[in-house]
């Protein structure tokens, strides 16, 4: 079966889905510290099929022992990270011994396991900070982390690097998201931020819910087509699906190298005041918004270069900005009623 670490939060249950949609077994643990086990009955819905589930914190490298003894892991997607970049600045210990613990202590279980375990890494396209040209490719070089979070992506990529060259049997791809949005169309999964969201979509969505007065736009001034960041937002389930395909791609046989980086996005950069326009026209609705000053470590613009994972990977997007945020709304509805 396919070990999914992080398998209830917001990428992990859409990966979960789209696996369980295409006929795996999958095991999922989760710590539930970013994450509830309703997240199971959402998949359920989603997939019509209850997956298996062990809550496990993977800093416990005797729990992943029993683990690995216990079922049968033919491959393991890693979501299991904190993710919080502003967080990570307060609390970078934490955010090292858990992200990068965790991914020790799975990297050190395949090596014993004496089986050829494919693994894929859930990196970010944070690695490449603010990038000398756009759009973004595999190839730009790797810029100083601005922060713990991003840090731990940057090195967990490089210890991944060094374990493929010391184990022969050991392969691995690390997917570099850009902006994943939205939620499965069923509405049954989706992104359940705590707290205050930092994410842009999330606050267009709950400001529109009423739960904030309004968006501030963080920063006017930039060089970009309207003075707000451009990203490249990508549709969650096609970043799910995305997944499916790198796994296969080293299951088949088909990895080029042992290690192998894409990067996963659209392709197509939109502004902030681009996103705030595509939820009014799928709402119908007035977002109240203000401009206001730069947000501390924000990149001008990022957007993916899509011609390695077109013609590498074999995967590219097929859902547009508009269906991800009318879907993204859709979610916000159902849970706030
Ligand atoms: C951020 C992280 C990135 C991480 C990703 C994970 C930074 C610098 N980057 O990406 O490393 O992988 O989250 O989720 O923190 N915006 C507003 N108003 C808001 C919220 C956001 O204008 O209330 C703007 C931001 O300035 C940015 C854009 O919306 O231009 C997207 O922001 P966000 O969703 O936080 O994503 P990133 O900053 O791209």
């Amino acid at each position: 079966m396919i070990l999914v670490t992080g398998g209830l939060g917001y990428i992990g249950s859409h990966t979960v889905v789209s696996l369980l949609e295409k006929g795996y077994d999958v095991l999922v643990v989760d710590d539930l510290s970013n994450s509830t086990v309703d997240v199971l009955d959402g998949i359920e819905t989603a997939s019509g099929i209850r997956p298996v589930f062990e809550k496990l914190d993977l800093q416990d490298r005797q729990g992943i022992e029993h683990l690995f003894k216990s079922y049968t892991i033919d491959g393991i997607i890693h979501f299991a990270a904190y993710k919080a970049v502003g967080e990570s600045v307060e609390k970078p210990i934490a955010y090292y011994q858990n992200n990068l613990g965790s991914l020790l202590n799975l990297l050190s279980e395949i090596a014993q396991s004496n089986k050829s375990i494919p693994f894929i890494f859930s990196s970010s396209c944070t690695v490449y900070g603010e990038a000398d040209a756009l759009p973004i490719s595999e190839d730009a070089p790797i810029k100083p982390a601005t922060s713990p979070y991003g840090n731990t992506k940057q090195i967990g990529e490089e210890i991944i690097l060094d374990a493929t060259r010391a184990n022969a049997s050991f392969k691995a791809i690390a997917l570099r998201y850009f902006n994943p949005i939205g939620a499965h169309p069923s509405i049954a999964i989706g992104e359940l931020p705590i707290g205050r969201p930092q994410n842009l979509v999330p606050f267009i969505t709950q400001t529109a819910a009423g739960l904030y007065p309004k968006l501030t736009v963080f920063g006017n001034d930039y060089p970009t087509v309207d003075g707000t960041n451009v990203r490249d937002y990508i549709h969650v389930v096609d970043l799910a699906e995305a997944h499916i395909v790198a796994l296969e791609r080293i299951l088949d046989g088909k990895a080029n190298d042992a290690y192998e980086v894409f990067n996963l996005g659209t392709g197509k950069g939109s502004s902030v005041l681009e996103v705030v326009k595509s939820f009014e026209r799928v709402s119908g609705l007035k977002l109240n918004y203000e401009l206001g000053p730069r947000r501390a470590g924000d990149v001008v613009a990022a957007y993916a270069d899509t011609t390695k994972a077109r013609e590498v990977l074999g995967w590219k997007t097929s859902r547009s900005l508009d269906e991800a945020v009318a879907s993204a709304w859709n979610w916000e509805q159902k849970v706030r009623n």
